[in-house]
């Protein structure tokens, strides 16, 4: 039988190094929006994750909505365009709002989102991605909220995908070349 964990090169973050890092994330969210109308937008598919970790780690009042885009393709590398593929159902207005997403790479896809989300007048907007690649940003964006750094490697697992797949795996981990089909 073909496990995922058979296509992992190397584990970069355990599940328990996961939910430490989630959790110190939403102690941190729950005191600094304290009495806010807090909002979490989860960005699918690639936050759902953390999403669920997240939200569950936060210890005051808030709601959540979704928003998905695309901004790759299959493979690797971004596409620079931005394709909204499911829009919030809820309107923005009054509320604070956290943007969730799974990875800050080059930057492209959140800085779309908060401009688009930004126009519909939230009372604030802020940022929280639980993996930030510094070294791979083009446009100036930074995350008001990250977990954690990571070098520039392509990285599977805890929501984040290959080619649509490895979501499922519990743990964050860099995939064997030979998945790639080099
Ligand atoms: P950006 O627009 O380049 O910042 O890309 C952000 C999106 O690219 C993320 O939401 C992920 O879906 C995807 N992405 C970027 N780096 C990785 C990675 O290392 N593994 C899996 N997906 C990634
Ligand atoms: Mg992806």
């Amino acid at each position: 039988m073909h496990q995922l964990t058979d296509d992992i090169e190397k584990v970069l973050f355990s599940e328990e190094k996961l939910a430490g890092i989630v959790s110190k994330m939403g102690a941190t969210i729950s005191k600094e929006y304290q009495g806010k109308n807090l909002l979490l937008v989860s960005i699918l598919k690639g936050s759902v994750v953390f999403m669920s970790d997240l939200m569950r780690s936060i210890t005051i009042p808030c709601s959540i909505d979704f928003m998905a885009v695309s901004s790759y393709g299959s493979g690797m590398k971004t596409s620079g365009v931005v394709k909204i593929i499911k829009d919030l159902d809820i309107n923005l207005k009054g509320y604070d709002v956290l943007i969730v997403e799974d990875i800050l790479d080059s930057g492209l896809t959140l800085s779309y989102i908060l401009e688009l989300l930004q126009a519909r007048q939230p009372k604030s907007i802020r940022l929280c991605t639980l993996f930030d690649k510094p070294d791979r940003r083009t446009v100036d964006i930074k995350a008001n909220y990250v977990g954690t750094v990571v070098p520039d490697e392509f990285i599977v697992g805890y929501g984040l995908d290959y080619d649509e797949k490895y979501r499922n795996l519990p743990f964050v981990g860099i995939l064997k070349p030979e998945v790639y089909g080099g």
